[in-house]
């Protein structure tokens, strides 16, 4: 299974990636994760990221690719993979495009997790207090969506465009998303 989650920030990319990596056994390739872990890191490449990602401003896409790059090189990925967090802009569409073409790997299925600006400011203040991440500070969330409306968006119309997008529904509970999801994908759960 190939598969690109897109959706707005807190919209549950991540937590619905981690259940379908169960379910799938492909690796979850979130970009987010991958320059989190750099800044912990140190890495020069990392804390330049962290400078933008704390205003919730995208890195840049030549860096991106890079990490990109370098990450799809693994050798887990010839099993498939969930991509949470790539690609952002049209411009990230069109390199993850000839990235896989050379590994022969092309999207099957992108996702969009459609979920209210309401919602996604209440989830991320609730994961504010319990985790502390740097950029969800109310005033970071608010440019994080704007930079989502503004350059993420589009690309949504990129993967319809190609006959690939599906729209879910990302309000209920994180099971009720998953189901939904399952369903998308033709599968359903292990427990039957
Ligand atoms: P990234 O890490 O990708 O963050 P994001 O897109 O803003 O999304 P989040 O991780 O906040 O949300 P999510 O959709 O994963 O939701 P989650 O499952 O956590 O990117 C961070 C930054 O890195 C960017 O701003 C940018 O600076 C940089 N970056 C990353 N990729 C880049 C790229 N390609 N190019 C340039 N820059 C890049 O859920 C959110 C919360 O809600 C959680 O607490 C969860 O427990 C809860 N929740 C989930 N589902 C539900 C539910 N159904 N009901 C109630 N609560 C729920
Ligand atoms: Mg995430």
């Amino acid at each position: 299974m190939r598969i690109v989650l897109l959706g707005p920030p807190g919209s549950g990319k991540g937590t619905q990636a981690a259940l379908l990596v169960e379910q799938l056994g492909v690796p979850h390739i979130s970009t987010g994760a991958l320059l989190r872990d750099a800044a912990e890191r140190g890495t020069e490449l990392g804390l330049k990221a962290k400078a933008l990602s704390d205003k919730g401003e995208l890195v840049s896409d030549g860096d991106m690719a890079g990490i990109l790059e370098e990450r799809l090189s693994h050798d887990d990925v010839s099993n498939g993979y969930i991509l949470d967090g790539y690609p952002r802009n049209l411009a990230q569409a069109e390199t993850l495009t000839v990235l896989l073409e050379r590994l022969e790997q092309p999207v099957e299925e992108a996702i969009l997790i459609d979920v209210d600006a309401d919602q996604i400011i209440k989830r991320i203040a609730k994961r504010a207090k319990e985790e502390g991440r740097a950029d969800d500070t109310e005033e970071t969330v608010r440019n994080r969506l704007r930079v989502y409306a503004e350059q993420t968006a589009p690309v949504a119309d990129y993967y319809a465009e190609r006959g690939l997008l599906t729209r879910v529904l990302g309000d209920g509970t994180v099971d009720e998303i998953f189901q939904r999801l399952l369903s998308i994908l033709n599968l359903s759960t292990s427990s039957g």
